[in-house]
């Protein structure tokens, strides 16, 4: 009822509103700014295990699997460990090679996927060592794994999923700057800014959220659209794949998440008049190459639509709509690019009089395979 949608028309809505304040409780009693620590009880309880790990697999399906692929780049940059990123799906049923030395980080929001339950069991029965992070208390996946953490976000009801999102890459964020630390892999000033950064999520959350009217109005012009392009590079690659997933689910348009630089192996053939490309265009390292994707797909006649930094004064030169974004260190971008992204494919399968609580053919919580 409207009660448990707290005066919002859609779960979907809500929760997308709601996660500044699921950030907090996602870091609560968690991060230390003063003092400049993390404690993830998992990990001190685990540390041995944790830090002779010789690799990382992350299995999971859906959204999660999407917050899996920058739990590698996380660990991976900070820790030097390496890490694998399944489909549950797939794991599952290659007889994957899998030893004692190897922890396996399974990500779930409901705790009760069929398939990333039995890629637990697996794991499990090949010795490795299994890290949940889940939301739901008490459900399968954390009661089948040797530790975890909860992203304590709150239930989630809408069918395509938002703030678990955010609480698993937060939750993943915490981990590997954890990990980073005992390993002796960050050093102490990247620590700080990195962490304090991190205690501002809520605020630029919300920030980002008061985009909102903006982002319906340009969701309007969308809804002729029967393909959309999301496009990144590093952390925002998977954003990109994210975005497009919650574009289909609800919106019923066919839309593919690519690394910008594969655009020319392929998607760049599909690009006229009439495509809509999302491309995530924050500024890093990489800026200049995705800005000369963008002059691409404008050479094709394609509309742009960028994820900008604030202050980017070249792009909305070229681009047809900018979304400004919070200036944060790269590996922090996610969790503030994904929300513009929700709000857009909410928006469209609004103005398109679907049920975006409810998606056609789509399930909350798949237990079967
Ligand atoms: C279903 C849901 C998705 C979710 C996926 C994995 O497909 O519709 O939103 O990402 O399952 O679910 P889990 O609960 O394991 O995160």
């Amino acid at each position: 009822g409207q009660i448990e949608k707290g005066g919002y028309p859609h779960f979907m809505i809500k929760e997308i509103m709601d996660q500044p304040a699921c950030m907090m409780d996602c870091m609560r009693g968690r991060i230390n700014v003063e003092a400049s620590n993390i404690v993830l009880s998992a990990i001190i309880d685990n540390k041995d295990k944790l830090l002779s790990a010789r690799r990382f697999i992350i299995v999971a399906c859906g959204t999660s699997w999407h917050a899996g692929l920058i739990g590698k780049h996380l660990i991976e940059s900070f820790c030097r460990i390496p890490v694998e990123v399944e489909y549950a799906s797939e794991f599952r049923y290659r007889n994957p090679v899998v030893s004692e030395d190897d922890v396996v980080i399974a990500i779930s929001q409901s705790g009760e996927t069929a398939d990333t339950l039995a890629a637990v069991e697996l794991a499990k029965q090949k010795g490795a060592f299994i890290y949940g992070i889940c939301n739901a208390i008490g459900a399968s996946i954390p009661r089948a794994t040797h530790t975890g953490s909860y992203i304590h976000v709150g239930p989630e009801i809408g069918v395509a999923s938002t703030k678990a999102f955010t609480g698993q890459v937060a939750v993943l964020t915490m981990l590997a700057l954890t990990l980073a630390r005992e390993k002796g892999t960050i050093d102490e000033d990247t620590f700080r800014t990195v962490l304090k950064e991190f205690s501002r999520i809520p605020e630029q959350m919300q920030q980002v959220l008061a985009l909102n009217d903006k982002i319906a109005e340009l969701s309007k012009i969308f809804t002729y659209a029967h393909n959309f392009i999301y496009l990144g590079r590093g952390y925002s690659y998977p954003v990109a794949l994210e975005g497009a997933l919650k574009l289909k689910e609800i919106s019923y348009i066919h839309a593919e998440g690519y690394p910008a630089a594969e655009m020319k192996h392929g998607p760049i053939a599909l690009i006229d008049a009439e495509m809509p490309v999302v491309v995530l265009a924050t500024k890093n390292r990489l800026y200049e190459k995705v800005l000369s994707n963008v002059q691409e797909i404008k050479a094709r006649k394609g509309r742009v639509i960028a994820l900008i930094t604030e202050g980017d004064t070249v792009m909305p030169g070229i681009a047809d709509f900018c979304i400004e974004l919070p200036d944060l260190p790269e590996c922090l971008t996610p969790l503030i690019s994904t929300l513009p992204l929700q709000l857009l494919a909410y928006h469209i399968a609004v103005c398109k009089g679907l049920d975006v609580d409810q998606p056609r053919n789509l399930a909350k919580s798949v237990t079967v395979e």
